[in-house]
């Protein structure tokens, strides 16, 4: 079930766009939610909002505790901060983001002020059946629920523990999630991705990393960079690649890899993804590359929808 839950604001209605009509379907109740997250959102649903549209995001972290995202327009954002009394109940039932920027609205005494985005434990990755506190935003991306990313992590120590002392390079690393269980059995990480907050929420993970994991800090390297569009790396320094990408694939981030030899190519190659249309799309160059798919597992982390997460091991071929 699912621990965080976007949904739009219109018109005093709070829910998710009608499939065929452009109205939002008030949602009282969601069957995806986990039974904490159904509780917030039943005492959000209490609140009586001054103006007409919005998104919003309800999160609840891995110790319970709430968090909520409020995506408005400007002018209603300042409406809120000068209201007062709405935000203040807020902050008394949960932490409050605002805006594409993600600012923490702050009571000065008089008045509110919006202050820097804040970085708290919103999600939790496993290295074997050990939890490990992930820092991030309510806003930033997650996997859905915090259940069903035990099984993805795993899954994914399984396939690492396979690969003993590899060298790996990371696509779409995000706050972690897959970085860290990757890390565990790797000889080194490189981890690359796009988003700036992302990876600070990785930097703070790492250097809140309990003493007995704090070697782990040594075997990674952050790259920040549109790796869609182009990679420098080179992929014969690499053992395995750990490739999560968005919807849209791992385009030319391929591209170096298909002007290497066979041989020289990674042995092993992990490919998670929520959106089986690009992934078959990358499969078939990995296919023409050399790979072929080993293992594969779905998990239903989007239960009652047509929408599933599939990770799939591939390996190279001996030449
Ligand atoms: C599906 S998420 C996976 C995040 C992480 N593995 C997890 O389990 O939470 C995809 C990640 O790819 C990153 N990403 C999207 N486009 C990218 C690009 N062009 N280059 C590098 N990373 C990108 C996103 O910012 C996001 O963190």
């Amino acid at each position: 079930m699912r621990d965080r839950l976007d949904f739009s604001l219109e018109d005093g209605r709070l829910g998710l766009y009608h499939k065929s009509r452009r109205e939002i379907v008030d949602l009282q109740t969601c069957a995806q939610l986990s039974p904490e997250l159904q509780e917030w959102l039943t005492e959000f649903r209490k609140i009586q909002w001054p103006f007409t549209k919005g998104s919003i995001r309800l999160r609840v972290g891995p110790q319970g505790q709430r968090g909520v995202w409020l995506d408005f327009a400007n002018v209603d954002i300042k409406t809120l901060l000068d209201e007062k009394s709405i935000l203040q109940s807020l902050q008394e039932k949960a932490f409050v983001e605002i805006g594409q920027r993600r600012k923490v609205p702050v009571w000065t005494g008089n008045e509110y002020k919006l202050r820097d985005p804040e970085l708290h434990v919103w999600f939790q990755t496993w290295m074997k059946d050990r939890p490990v506190d992930l820092y991030c935003q309510v806003a930033s991306f997650t996997q859905p629920s915090l259940k069903a990313n035990k099984i993805i992590c795993d899954v994914i120590n399984g396939w690492i523990g396979s690969f003993p002392q590899s060298r790996i390079i990371e696509f779409g690393s995000g706050i972690g999630n897959l970085t860290l269980p990757a890390l565990a059995a790797a000889e080194s990480l490189t981890a690359c991705e796009i988003d700036e907050l992302s990876l600070e929420g990785l930097q703070k993970t790492l250097e809140n990393l309990p003493p007995s994991l704090q070697s782990l800090r040594e075997k990674i390297q952050i790259h920040r960079g549109d790796f869609q569009k182009k990679l420098t790396k080179d992929f014969s320094q690499f053992d395995g690649v750990l490739a999560n990408p968005p919807r849209s694939g791992l385009m030319n981030f391929l591209n170096p890899l298909e002007e290497l030899s066979e041989g020289q190519r990674p042995p092993f190659f992990i490919y998670m993804s929520c959106f089986p249309e690009s992934m078959v799309k990358d499969l078939e160059r990995l296919q023409k590359c050399g790979y072929s798919l080993e293992e594969f597992y779905i998990v239903d982390q989007f239960p009652q929808t047509a929408h599933f997460e599939v990770l799939g091991l591939l390996q190279r071929k001996k030449t």
